[in-house]
């Protein structure tokens, strides 16, 4: 498979069998046009509003998919129900300033802008797609985590083939990425890219806090991906990518001189477990909601 498969966004969501079949085979579903470029605009508008109120101050917490440089920082840690911006590895000088602006810098800001943010809270929930996420199988979907991916001009960092359902586990595994192009992402500036079918080999690798409160990765499977069997997932702006939580992706860096911002959902079956090992922890405050309301 070289190409994988893709659609026009159809009405209200509503996925046809060839949809359902094609994503049930690949494990992923390209959705072009699924959100207005106007909406995307204004996600990206507010995602500018609260970028200036970002304060880094003397303390800047990173973000590294490749050096996993995040793990034992309370500031990423304790960042599952709250909103909080994270740094590009190669964001600062030898000084500790920064390179690029602020906006410039970010790797990403996360995890619960639907849940906190009016303007986050309607993008993520329409009847559009709570009908996707109905049509793929989700008995009562939950959104447990949302991220503004920046992926930024120059320094947009390289994300290795990995697995989500390796950080957000289920028991069963339920895990289902929802992927919004804020602006056009090609292979040049990082776009997404999957390997069709592979999210029915097994999960290869699990996050876990262990007994000593301290978050690891455990590994399952130690085989390695299949070479180049990647496929580029070039999307225009509004397209939405929906993909398996077992589904293997990955993202090339950015040197180019285009941002490739994007808006991702994490979303769970609330049918199923979800354990305490697992470093995304909510409040009790904040309840896990689904597409609707
Ligand atoms: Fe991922």
């Amino acid at each position: 498979m070289n190409k994988l498969p893709t659609y026009a966004a159809p009405e209200g969501g509503k996925l046809t069998e060839r949809m359902r079949a094609d994503y049930e085979r690949a494990g992923v579903l390209v959705l072009e046009g699924f959100v207005a470029p106007e909406k995307c605009r204004q996600l990206l508008e507010r995602t500018q509003e609260l970028v200036d109120a970002f304060d880094p101050g003397e303390v800047r917490h990173i973000f590294s998919a490749l050096d996993q440089t995040q793990l034992g920082d309370k500031y990423f840690e304790e960042s599952g129900d709250k909103v909080r911006f994270f740094f590009e590895q190669g964001a600062f000088d030898e000084q500790g300033n920064l390179r690029q602006s602020k906006e410039q810098s970010l790797n990403k800001m996360g995890h619960a802008m639907h849940d906190l943010d009016p303007v986050f809270d309607a993008f993520s929930r329409t009847p559009e797609l709570g009908q996707v996420a109905q049509d793929i199988g989700i008995a009562d979907p939950g959104i447990i985590q949302s991220m503004v991916i920046f992926k930024p001009p120059r320094i947009g960092g390289e994300v290795h083939c990995h697995q989500d359902s390796t950080y957000i586990y289920t028991e069963p595994e339920s895990c289902v990425g929802f992927w919004f192009a804020l602006e056009d992402a090609t292979v040049e500036n990082g776009c997404m890219q999957f390997i069709p079918g592979g999210h029915r080999m097994g999960l290869k690798e699990r996050e876990l806090r262990g007994a000593d409160g301290k978050l690891r990765l455990e590994t399952l499977d130690t085989s390695p991906w299949p070479e180049g069997a990647e496929v580029a997932a070039e999307a225009g702006t509004g397209t939405l990518v929906i993909f398996d939580g077992r589904s293997p992706h990955l993202s090339g860096p950015n040197h180019s001189d285009k941002s490739r911002c994007a808006y991702t959902l994490h979303v769970v079956d609330r049918n199923c477990h979800y354990p305490k090992e697992n470093w995304l922890q909510r409040s009790a405050d904040l309840p896990l909601r689904g597409f609707v309301g």
